[in-house]
């Protein structure tokens, strides 16, 4: 028993988060170009110019287009850690170099929309952003690895916002699909597997009110549940044996109490945060219980004959997820100080959990519940795109001991196994952030998740020198053991 012989081992990152070069290479910008770091304790901030010009921030949240009138604009006395990230635009071959050295047989990254068509469809091919993939993609296959490739990531060209006013817009479907059909033709060479959105539900509303935002957040989300399945459906015209999976942010959650209300709540929340959208994607039509989320906040998404059938032919071949930690649910009143944070949603303690620094819950169990769940729910292989631990670090003597990364992997691919064991169908696992990069959530530098240290920090400080944490040799054995060595 154990994993099977074949089974895809490696690591995630993605474009915004690692590349840098944000202005080079024919790259239009990004919202999150226009972001600075956050804490701890504190979200990662856009900055940009009000309706009167005045300068403003606020929280970034998921949709990042903003308000009507608002302009984005960068200020010279802020430090944006996306601009130079981890540079891998520029280090590339030394970093993928380090994955081959792992023994990765698989790696995930996005492409940049921005680097392939900066200026949308009407702009044109930015071919220096196509030839600067090809050969990432090049480099990987040739070093042994079988890319997992995400076309959109957190990284919306600010040229469609300004031109279409973001995913409200139907004709973010046409650009997406644009976008879509030029990776497929021009990396199908390199890459026959690939996800359409990450993390697609983290748009999904959840605090019940009928509100201007959440039902906005529901037509975006229609818009690109449509956009993956027309993509999936171009994909295996172009090439049967392109396979196009979706990619959901993983939610394990428990009941506060054994009051039923708490054991409803939870599940709705499930139903709600992860099936509204894995459904969608793999059965190619909404869930029943969508009609209670329309009734609850106000709106039925305008679902055209044609949207219907493309979300039916273009159903996902493969479901990915993302998982780091759990949550626990309450109806109950709760204390402010008995709340933590987690991956895009805030929750509830959990007394039998021991969590990170920023909060998140570490919960291997839960992993291999959660397996099961998808397995049990979807009956279609499974590839686990993000697990991993975001730690405070620091080089010292050019090395980084990260005993707890280690730990937090090791239970995590332990939980894996067994799931596996128990019949899981799972193909791959990559661990996120292999290599240090600019969280998503913080913007920091210095929340890092790499089995590589990347010298850079929160305020532009460090010269982008690379170094093996001791979690790179022990992920090296990991692999080699085909998961068998875990000490
Ligand atoms: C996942 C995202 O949800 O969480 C990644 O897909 C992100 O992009 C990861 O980096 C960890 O979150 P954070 O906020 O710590 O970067």
């Amino acid at each position: 028993m154990g994993f099977p012989k074949g089974f895809l081992w490696g690591g995630s990152i993605s474009a915004a988060q690692i590349e840098g070069a944000w202005d080079e290479g024919g790259k239009s910008p990004v919202s999150v170009d226009y972001c600075t770091a956050g804490s701890t304790t504190k979200r990662r901030e856009i900055w940009y110019l009000d309706q009167n010009g005045q300068r403003a921030h606020r929280y970034l949240e998921p949709v990042d287009e903003l308000d009507e009138g608002c302009r984005f604009k960068l200020f010279d006395d802020l430090h944006y850690t996306n601009h130079v990230a981890s540079d891998f635009y520029h280090h590339y071959k030394e970093d993928l170099k380090l994955f081959k050295e792992m023994g990765y047989t698989t790696f995930n990254t996005s492409i940049s929309w921005a680097r392939i068509l900066p200026y949308g469809m009407k702009g044109g091919v930015n071919q220096e952003g196509v030839e600067f993939y090809r050969d990432v993609f090049k480099t990987a296959v040739e070093y042994g690895m079988d890319p997992v490739i995400t076309l959109y990531k957190y990284d919306e060209p600010v040229s469609l916002l300004e031109q279409h006013g973001g995913w409200r817009n139907r004709e973010m479907i046409d650009e997406f699909v644009a976008f879509a059909k030029i990776c497929f033709k021009e990396y199908k060479e390199y890459v026959n597997k690939w996800m359409a959105f990450n993390e697609i539900n983290i748009i999904i509303p959840l605090d019940g009110q009928p509100s201007k935002k959440n039902q906005r957040n529901l037509i975006y989300l229609h818009n690109q549940l449509v956009a993956a399945a027309r993509a999936t459906i171009a994909a295996h015209e172009i090439d049967e044996h392109l396979k196009v999976g979706c990619m959901i942010c993983g939610n394990m959650s428990y009941p506060l109490t054994p009051d039923p209300m708490d054991a409803l709540k939870r599940y709705e929340k499930f139903q709600d945060f992860f099936c509204y959208s894995a459904d969608t994607q793999m059965r190619g039509y909404y869930p029943p219980f969508a009609k209670r989320i329309w009734k609850q906040y106000g709106i039925k998404p305008q679902i055209t004959d044609q949207d219907q059938k493309d979300l039916m032919n273009g159903k996902a071949d493969f479901i990915g997820f993302s998982y780091y930690s759990s949550g626990v649910v309450t109806t109950h009143e709760i204390d402010a100080n008995q709340t933590t944070e987690g991956n895009i949603l805030g929750t509830v303690k959990n007394p039998y959990l021991k969590a990170n620094a920023w909060g998140w819950q570490i919960d291997p169990i839960g992993f291999r519940h959660f397996l099961h769940i998808i397995n049990d729910r979807y009956n279609a292989p499974i590839f686990d795109v993000e697990n991993g631990i975001g730690l405070i670090e620091k080089e010292e003597d050019g090395v980084c001991h990260d005993p707890e990364r280690i730990a937090y992997h090791r239970e995590h691919i332990k939980q894996m196994r067994q799931a596996v064991d128990e019949g899981v169908n799972l193909f791959g696992y990559t661990t996120w952030g292999c290599i240090d990069l600019v969280s998503a959530g913080t913007g920091q530098m210095d929340k890092r998740y790499g089995f590589i240290y990347v010298d850079m920090d929160d305020e532009g400080h460090g010269d982008l020198h690379r170094s093996r944490k001791d979690s790179f040799y022990w992920y090296k054995k990991v692999i080699a053991s085909n998961g068998e060595d875990l000490d």
